[in-house]
């Protein structure tokens, strides 16, 4: 078969989209049209959603449906929960992947792909549920059962501390949940959809899309910028160790990305709220990712390496109490809204994804019994 091979299909277009434009040039980006600038002054966590899965702004009474039903859909059964006792130990991502998979056996129906919708707002429902009784019980805590009267982030924040979180911080995560909501065509979303051509259900979409954002090169790099900034040691330090890591060879987490060739436009706003929550215990960090940040764009700027969203994220989680394991589960809880908006566009117009390999192994070989090999 000829044609080219594109590696990592980096440049290959598998179709066309109404939801994320990354405008890698420009440092843009873009929900359904909306620049995310306006997206995080204006929109909550459930908005996002809503607007997501419809590819509208929603008018009042659906964003007050879309808001209900996330509410009403937030417990989880109890044989999920059992396991996710069961894997107290386990990673999050780990115990996260099994829970949604988990979940298509507590629907009566899980195949009906005409409630495709339905089924997602309740995986989306479930997710800060799952992560948040999964850290309890690793923990030695019991779960606590979600509020009704709060909103998606501050319940999330409720149940994983037992106590309502100050507004601030409330506002902080809703903030980070947009931020990670969508971004295109990337590899957790694009698993998920290859998932769903094969009109497997939305739980199975979704479960593949945990399992492909939990890599170090995908979700998993927030976790290990927190390591670097810990390994670093202070702001002084931050020139040598970087140059210790180019020469050698090894990549610096936070840094680079397939399509921005400039900051991640999200990067400000983390930072933003960072800067609103009280950060005096942190200015030693925070100074330590800027003169790592420094260092870096000094050195690989010019290379088109600059600094990606995952550098600021996990400290805003850290500031929230969140401890570093969490962070791809964060990720995830925030990224299933995109997953299930792509998801359901792959379903409008479905086409099964099946591309090909350039066959370079060897033909016609000669069969060798078992006892001569
Ligand atoms: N530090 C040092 N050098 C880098 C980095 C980095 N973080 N990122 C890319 N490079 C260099 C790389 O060594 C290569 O150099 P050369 O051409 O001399 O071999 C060149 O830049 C191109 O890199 P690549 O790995 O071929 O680029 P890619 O598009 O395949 O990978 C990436 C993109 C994000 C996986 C990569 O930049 C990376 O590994 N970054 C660190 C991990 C990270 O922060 N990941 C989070 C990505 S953003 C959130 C998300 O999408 O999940």
């Amino acid at each position: 078969m000829g044609g080219d091979i594109h590696k990592g299909l980096e440049g290959v277009l598998v179709g066309e989209s109404g939801l994320g434009k990354v405008d890698g040039e420009n440092g843009a980006l873009y929900y359904c049209g909306y620049i995310i600038d306006d997206i995080v002054e204006h929109a909550s966590y459930e908005e996002t959603v809503a607007l997501l899965l419809d590819k509208e702004l929603p008018e009042q009474t659906e964003l007050d449906r879309v808001e209900e039903t996330l509410r009403e859909r937030r417990s989880i059964p109890a044989e999920v929960d059992t396991v996710l006792e069961g894997m107290a130990d386990a990673q999050p991502m780990d115990a996260l992947r099994t829970a949604v998979s988990m979940l298509a056996g507590h629907d009566d129906d899980p195949d009906d792909m005409d409630r495709a919708r339905d089924k997602l707002l309740g995986i989306i429902a479930k997710v800060p549920t799952i992560i948040a009784a999964h850290e309890r019980y690793n923990q030695g805590e019991e779960p606590v059962e979600p509020d009704p009267e709060l909103g998606h982030a501050a319940n999330f924040l409720y149940m994983l501390r037992g106590k309502a979180p100050g507004e601030r911080e409330a506002e902080a995560l809703d903030a980070a949940l947009k931020l990670y909501a969508e971004h295109g065509m990337n590899a957790s979303t694009f698993a998920g959809v290859v998932t769903v051509s094969t009109l497997a259900n939305v739980y199975g979409a979704v479960t593949s899309a945990i399992a492909a954002l939990q890599g170090p090169l995908h979700g998993g790099a927030t976790e290990t910028v927190i390591e670097m900034i810990e390994d670093v040691g202070g702001p002084d330090n931050a020139e040598d160790w970087v140059a210790g890591k180019l020469e050698a060879h090894e990549k610096i987490p936070g840094f680079g990305h397939r399509v921005y060739q400039v900051t991640d436009p999200r990067c400000q706003h983390f930072k933003a709220h960072i800067d609103r929550l009280p950060h005096e215990e942190y200015d030693e960090w925070i100074a330590t990712i800027e003169a790592v940040r420094e260092a870096v764009e000094e050195a690989l700027g010019g290379k088109g390496i600059w600094p990606n969203t995952d550098l600021y994220s996990g400290t805003l989680y850290t500031m929230l109490d969140i401890p570093p394991r969490f962070d791809t589960a964060m990720f995830a809880m925030a990224r299933v809204a995109g997953w299930s908006a792509h998801i359901l566009e792959q379903l409008e117009d479905n086409r099964i994804m099946r591309p090909r390999v350039r066959y370079v192994g060897e033909l016609d070989r000669e069969w060798v019994p078992l006892t001569e090999r």
